[in-house]
């Protein structure tokens, strides 16, 4: 059975790039394998959070899985710091990766900044992410464009360890949609949507209200022309409103380009946040019933208990493998 796992940040309300590009995948994964998604709140800590504000977007990262579609009874959703051997697997595989690989990483060369007071842990961060990957026995990761990179290398240190230490790691399969693998700011569709982007208008929240995301798409960067035509490099705006409305829809970009052929941007602007606002708004009611029921809490409990069990023997193997006194 293909084993898949992925896991989102909790540092702040997921946007529509999380979900486009990594969560709305999850959902179709849960009917073919058995598949683990994990909020990773050890990662969070890469950069200085307030602990109080962590420790609810961790929760409420929860409830967004659930709330766009994820079954608990099919998939395992649970908090990276329940499982302790995340941290465990990571020191290991810290003695196998490599200072030159870890400082080519671009998300550490872009937080980071080569900043002398930048935490060990922004460093070490793909690290942990190999770990909690490889822990499960990992054959997909679905997740967006910006994580190929550090699928990279997560699979250059699986191959690493097993040449060192015998045949103990997975190999896994990184797996990126391909329209919607980098959406793009509203704001600035040359770069991608972001959480710490500097101005709201670059990304719609799943929170967003109605009047604030039709507002939002109102104002998206497009172009000068009025022609409606799917083209990347040059017409990136116009792209960016005609992939969020496909995935929203399921229409096809070529059916939605004939669709509006001859009218104008204001169309399609308007007609692609109404179709994110009817699917955001079941979205949110499930997720405000979610919160108040409190029955993410169960969830997550069992949550942890699977994940614990689905690592142990790996970890083991990984320790015995590379000549770590055994227990007992
Ligand atoms: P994070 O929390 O930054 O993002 C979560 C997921 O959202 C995708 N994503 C996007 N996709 C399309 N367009 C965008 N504009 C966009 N912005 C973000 C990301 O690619 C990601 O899939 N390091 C990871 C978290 C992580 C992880 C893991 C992922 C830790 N361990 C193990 C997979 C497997 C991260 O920071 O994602």
């Amino acid at each position: 059975m293909t084993r898949v796992f992925s896991g989102m940040q909790p540092t702040g309300v997921p946007h529509l790039g999380n979900y486009l590009g990594a969560m709305k995948q999850f959902i179709p994964l849960q009917e073919t394998g058995e598949s683990f998604y994990c909020v990773v709140d050890l990662h969070a800590l890469t950069v200085p959070r307030d602990p109080e504000e962590l420790r609810r977007r961790t929760r409420e990262l929860a409830g967004f899985y659930v709330a766009a579609g994820l079954d608990p009874d099919k998939a395992t959703i649970f908090i990276q710091s329940h499982n302790p051997d995340h941290a465990e697997g990571a020191w290991l595989l810290q003695c196998v990766a490599r200072i030159g690989e870890l400082s080519r990483m671009t998300q550490f060369k872009d937080k980071g900044q080569g900043s002398e007071s930048a935490t060990a842990g922004l460093f070490t961060y793909p690290v942990l992410q190999a770990a909690d990957i490889l822990l499960y026995q990992t054959d997909v990761v679905p997740v967006g464009e910006d994580q190929k990179q550090h699928l990279e290398l997560t699979r250059d240190l699986a191959e690493r360890f097993n040449k060192q230490y015998g045949d103990v790691l997975t190999v896994p399969e990184v797996r990126i949609q391909k329209v919607t693998a980098r959406i793009m700011g509203l704001d600035n569709p040359e770069k991608k949507m972001s959480k710490s982007a500097a101005s709201e208008a670059n990304y719609v929240s799943l929170l967003e209200e109605p009047k604030s995301i039709l507002k939002k798409f109102k104002r998206a960067v497009t172009d000068s022309e009025n022609e409606i035509r799917y083209d990347p490099e040059k017409k990136p705006g116009v792209s960016n409103l005609l992939t969020i409305h496909s995935a929203m829809t399921g229409h096809s970009i070529d059916t939605l380009v004939e669709k509006y052929q001859g009218k104008g941007y204001g169309h399609l602007k308007v007609d692609t946040a109404e179709a994110v606002i009817a699917e955001l708004e079941p979205l949110q009611a499930r997720f405000h019933n979610l919160m108040k029921s409190g029955e993410i809490d169960d969830i997550l409990a069992t949550g942890a208990k699977r994940a614990r069990a689905a690592t142990a023997e790996t970890l083991t193997h990984m320790k015995k493998a590379m000549g770590l006194s055994l227990q007992g």
